[in-house]
């Protein structure tokens, strides 16, 4: 049976029986039929038609080969300049598998085995695994209590792991997973006057860029000034909803360019064809899609708030300035340091464990909110039912 369509061709509004049966993906995998998943970012959504005509006429095609992906740097450096007023050059660009993929390859080439990675907690928890797996160590620098960067404790950290000449890199995360904090140009240009102070290499994930809600305004990191030691990762694959259609693009800051050369070309062999036929037509034919998908998700960030104030007068949400996943302190709660175990064990619902997303996650957990408003009210209502 095929994808659905939202109800009333809204793109969030899959009903739940339908995601339930047509749904084979990880989020949908782990739990049993009862749960309602909100943990992985993945989305409920209807696919964007684009990349549906795209991928489907490839394999029809028997296009299935290895991937060219000229065409793809030059789609999305499109796309940054359209949207953004961010025209890099598509030639000094890498692309690989995935942005953990490019991750990891950077931290290669930007830190020496041990090493220090410092990153601004609490952060993705996939930052924690790909440092760990690169054999390189985690510094952590948290956020503040606005959950905003702590730009103050990040020059400490900066000059506390490099005392004694060891090479740093610093992982921002932006937009911010899992607060949904959009960093200004400001704190941007802060970031990256101390990380040049103290030799560190800023590599900015901007998986989520595309996803900044309508009362705030994204910021590419390299468009700032300052950040030329800097490099960029970035994929269609949160904003269109294409993890399985592996395909990300590593972009230098002007002062990077000769570092990022040396990556080996066979790094760009991991990314697949068909996720850059995928991504490059969601960048290139995806934007009317994504307009009224984040109109949608704008629409369910209201939802959230509203409900959680309703049902749940107890937690506190951080109100996200982008991404489809907010932050939830549940710790008055009484549901102790990791909520989502219990809620999942009393109320069926899924959602991302607090503490995996380091120091400052004890007591919250994240919600994942890309999904039909109907399904969102009955998991905020049977986590409000388990905790009468
Ligand atoms: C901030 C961030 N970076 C990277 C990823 C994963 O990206 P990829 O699947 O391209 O490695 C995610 C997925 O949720 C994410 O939230």
């Amino acid at each position: 049976m095929g994808e659905r369509r939202g109800t009333d061709a809204t793109i969030l509004g899959v009903p739940l029986a339908h995601l339930r049966r047509d749904r084979t993906s990880v989020k949908w995998a782990r739990y049993d039929p009862d749960v309602i998943p909100m943990w992985i970012a993945e989305m409920d959504c209807a696919p964007c038609p684009a990349v549906v005509e795209a991928v489907s006429a490839a394999v029809r095609r028997g296009d299935t080969g290895y991937a060219p992906t000229e065409e793809y740097a030059a789609e999305v450096a499109a796309f940054t300049d359209a949207e953004w007023g961010w025209a890099f050059d598509a030639g000094a660009t890498t692309r690989v598998a995935d942005v953990l993929t490019g991750v990891t390859h950077l931290l290669g080439l930007f830190t020496d085995p041990g090493g220090p990675v410092v990153v601004s907690s609490p952060v993705y928890n996939a930052f924690y695994e790909v440092i760990e797996a690169c054999g390189r160590q985690v510094k952590e620098a948290p956020l503040g209590p606005d959950h905003r960067l702590d730009l103050d404790r990040l020059a400490d950290v900066f000059a506390e792991v490099t005392t004694d000449g060891a090479r740093a890199a610093y992982l921002l995360s932006n937009p911010h997973n899992p607060t949904g904090t959009v960093h200004t140009p400001a704190e941007l240009e802060a970031l990256a006057r101390v990380a040049d102070e103290h030799g560190v290499r800023v590599v900015s994930d901007e998986i989520h860029g595309p996803l900044v809600l309508p009362t705030s305004t994204f910021t590419p990191y390299l468009t700032v000034p300052g950040t030329e030691r800097g490099v960029t990762v970035t994929s269609a694959s949160k904003a269109w909803n294409l993890a399985g259609l592996k395909a990300a693009i590593i972009v230098p800051g002007d002062d990077a360019v000769d570092a990022v050369r040396r990556l080996h070309h066979f790094v760009t062999f991991g990314a697949s064809h068909l996720g850059v036929i995928a991504q490059t037509a969601a960048y290139r034919d995806g934007r009317e899609w994504l307009r009224r998908l984040v109109d949608e998700l704008d629409a369910n960030r209201r939802l959230l708030t509203d409900l959680v104030a309703e049902h749940l007068p107890g937690a506190r949400l951080v109100v996200p300035e982008s991404t489809y996943l907010a932050w939830l302190d549940l710790a008055d709660l009484g549901l102790g340091d990791d909520p989502a175990g219990e809620v999942l064990r009393r109320a069926r619902v899924a959602l991302s464990p607090g503490p995996i997303f380091g120091s400052g996650g004890a007591g919250h957990a994240r919600i994942n909110y890309a999904t039909s408003p109907d399904v969102l009210a009955e998991a905020i209502r049977r986590i409000a039912s388990c905790l009468d």
